[in-house]
């Protein structure tokens, strides 16, 4: 069966589905996104995504497509269609299409595309049993990360960059030297004295959902969490290293620019964070 997807107002095979040719999204990266993950059949955190896009478009001062609970209905026939129940839904809102002009077009209509494709959980917990390795790289990126815009050349190098040392995540460190974020994913450390750290969001990074849904779980669990800055040189004197994202959860990190995390192996932080993901997941 082919996979659908949903282009401005229509339900298309893949192969069918495509946008006007002077779209923004296509030709200035004029655009938001959002991914959001489909697990046994339920959109995980779906009105946080839908409010961090809004959020996105307003930064952006792009019109919204319609309001949320058309969306949602549209995401959740989106998911129907393509009949699975384990999925990255890929959501994306453009300024729309005119003639080429840098300067917003007058009159302009949002372009809304959804595509849903399949998720391998069998792989996502493959990986976080046997943890990944992450290499540093600089963050070149523009100073809006807090936006979830669809221009993402800066991430797509640095993760090109770390692939190519054998690495599935890149690290990204800003000019200080301080870690701000995974190029697709939030980063978090345990420190010696057992303390939870990630960069705070008013820091210029990614307010990523998943992250969000694992300090309420760490505060739950009586874990002791900052949210702050850290330095590569602090991360790699760290217990525990993980990222978060809404398509790898919580994943350990075992060595980081080739130094082995704490004992190499994925640590108990982690671990117990990942069981209680999966309890919020399976509640939704
Ligand atoms: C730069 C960046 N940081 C963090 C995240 C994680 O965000 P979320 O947990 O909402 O998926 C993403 C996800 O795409 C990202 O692109």
């Amino acid at each position: 069966m082919s996979r659908i997807a949903y282009v401005n107002g229509a339900y298309l095979p893949i192969a069918y589905a495509t946008v006007h040719i002077e779209d923004r999204g296509n030709q200035f990266s004029d655009g938001a996104y959002e991914g959001i993950t489909v697990y046994d059949g339920k959109i995980i955190d779906l009105v946080p995504h839908l409010a961090r896009l809004r959020r996105s478009l307003s930064e952006l001062r792009i019109s919204a497509p319609m309001g949320d609970a058309a969306l949602t209905q549209v995401i959740k026939e989106v998911v129907r269609r393509n009949r699975t129940n384990s999925a990255m839904i890929y959501m994306q809102v453009s300024r729309g299409a005119a003639k080429r002009d840098h300067a917003f077009p007058e009159n302009i209509k949002p372009s809304l595309i959804i595509t849903c494709r399949r998720l391998d959980f069998a792989a996502i917990n493959a990986r976080v049993k046997s943890g990944v390795k992450a290499s540093s790289q600089p963050d070149t990126r523009w100073s809006r990360c807090d936006i979830k815009s669809i221009s993402l050349l800066p991430n797509i190098l640095a993760k090109q960059a770390a692939r190519e040392k054998g690495s599935f995540e890149a690290i990204l460190v800003d000019s200080d030297g301080l870690v701000t974020e995974g190029s697709s994913t939030n980063v978090w450390i345990v420190t010696p004295e057992g303390t939870l750290v990630t960069r705070s969001t008013d820091d210029n990074i990614l307010p990523g959902i998943t992250r969000s849904a694992i300090i309420r779980l760490a505060r739950d669990m009586q874990m002791p969490i900052e949210e702050r800055a850290f330095t590569v040189k602090e991360a790699k004197g760290a217990t525990e290293m993980f990222l978060t994202s809404s398509s790898c959860c919580a994943q350990p990190i075992i060595a980081f620019d080739d130094a082995p995390i704490g004992n190499g192996k994925p640590g108990p932080t982690v671990k117990r964070l990942v069981e209680q993901y999966r309890i919020f997941m399976d509640a939704q």
